[in-house]
């Protein structure tokens, strides 16, 4: 069945076994300050082995004081969590899949008090302190760091985490940057710094491959929209970015009534990787509800992407590959938005999320775990 989905593709020097990626999905399960607990290690044994060919594990944070979004996001800046995260690598790795982690600085929605931002535009109450330029080169230099341990500790790629509103797409977005300096102002002014990121890891981490998050449309009436995202995505491919990875949306939009609509629709963010896919060479991975084996191959031959993306999908049900490509599509356990997002707002909330669509039994299974 769907023979593009499961025909290989070489990413950064890597072989991928299919088209098939595990989208990078915050659950809670880290341990708390950020470590790599029995709980993660599990979850990723199970999202490596249901046949997908790389899994891009959640973002983990590369300034734990400055940048990190909660007490179990996982911590990157620091070699006491090498040893945990060498073992995440292997635990992935050791199911045939290839392993990237996801590195970030949640910028303006980082626990810091106050948080750290281009500029000090107020976000849900907290008004942001504006970065220094000396900040913003010790930033760049602990994102090269961190990017540095993920391929210490055994990692296939690393991802930047240019998504969600996080520190790096609050640069680029014309909303959140009011900088009057040369990082602020044009197109141009406002990708400096994340590009600055950009090199800056691939110089220390050399022959290793560093893919991107890619917030390509804010959904916010001022915020930033596909036509300079574009733009910026060409700006990323000739940094030498090993694939880009499209989303759309930031903590001020996914609420809003028209988005919770329109991201209840199957493969809601597809339109924006065809839009990127269109203007660069790198592989470009789309995510958002691609549900059915038949919607995820007409992705790939209408051109709209690469590779596909499967965040809750996956975690709905782990076995989504294997009914894919062995026909038995109507087996498939659907993630549903009628379950009212209960996930994202059981990490919102700082907990550890389940999903309402999984069976009885493993429902039980994780609570018992849980207590
Ligand atoms: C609870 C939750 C946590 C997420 N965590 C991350 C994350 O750590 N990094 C990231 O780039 N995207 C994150 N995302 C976005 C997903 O990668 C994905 O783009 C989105 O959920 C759509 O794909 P899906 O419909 O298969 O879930 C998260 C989404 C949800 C719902």
């Amino acid at each position: 069945m769907h023979p593009s989905l499961f025909s290989k593709i070489t990413v950064g020097g890597k072989d991928l076994k299919n088209r098939l990626t595990m989208a990078p999905l915050y659950l809670g399960y880290a341990g708390e300050g950020g470590t790599v607990s029995e709980l993660l290690l599990e979850h990723y044994r199970l999202m490596a082995k249901s046949g997908v060919a790389m899994v891009v594990v959640e973002n983990a944070t590369m300034d734990y004081h400055t940048g990190s979004g909660s007490n179990r996001t996982l911590r990157a800046d620091t070699d006491e969590n090498l040893k945990g995260l060498a073992n995440l690598a292997e635990t992935i790795k050791a199911q045939g899949t290839l392993a990237c982690l996801q590195i970030n600085h949640a910028g303006r929605f980082a626990m810091a008090d106050p948080p750290l931002a281009p500029s000090a535009v107020q976000t849900f109450g907290r008004v942001p302190r504006a970065l220094t330029i000396e900040e913003m080169r010790n930033i760049c230099r602990k994102f090269a760091e961190a990017a540095l341990r993920v391929k210490e500790a055994g990692f296939d790629m690393v991802e930047l985490h240019g998504g969600t509103g996080y520190l790096l797409s609050s640069f680029v977005s014309p909303r959140t940057n009011k900088r009057d300096d040369e990082y602020g102002g044009s197109l141009e002014n406002r990708q400096r710094f994340p590009l600055e990121v950009v090199n800056e890891v691939c110089s220390l981490v050399g022959n290793f491959p560093v893919g991107y998050r890619f917030l390509a449309d804010e959904w916010l009436p001022d915020g930033l929209k596909l036509v300079e995202s574009v733009q910026y995505a060409k700006s990323l491919a000739a940094s030498g970015v090993a694939y880009i990875s499209v989303m759309g949306g930031t903590y001020e939009s996914f609420f809003l009534p028209d988005v919770l609509r329109s991201s209840r629709k199957e493969g809601y963010m597809v339109h924006l990787a065809g839009a990127v896919k269109k203007e660069v060479e790198i592989p470009v991975i789309a995510a958002g509800r691609i549900a059915t084996g038949a919607f995820a191959q007409r992705v790939l031959t209408e051109g709209k992407a690469d590779l596909i993306g499967l965040a809750r999908v996956l975690w709905a049900d782990p076995e989504w590959p294997a009914k894919v490509r062995e026909g038995r599509e109507n087996e498939i356990i659907h993630c549903h938005p009628d379950c009212d997002e209960t996930c994202t707002k059981l990490v919102t909330k700082s907990k550890a999320a389940f999903c309402v669509r999984w069976p009885h039994e493993k429902l039980q299974e994780w609570k018992d775990k849980m207590v």
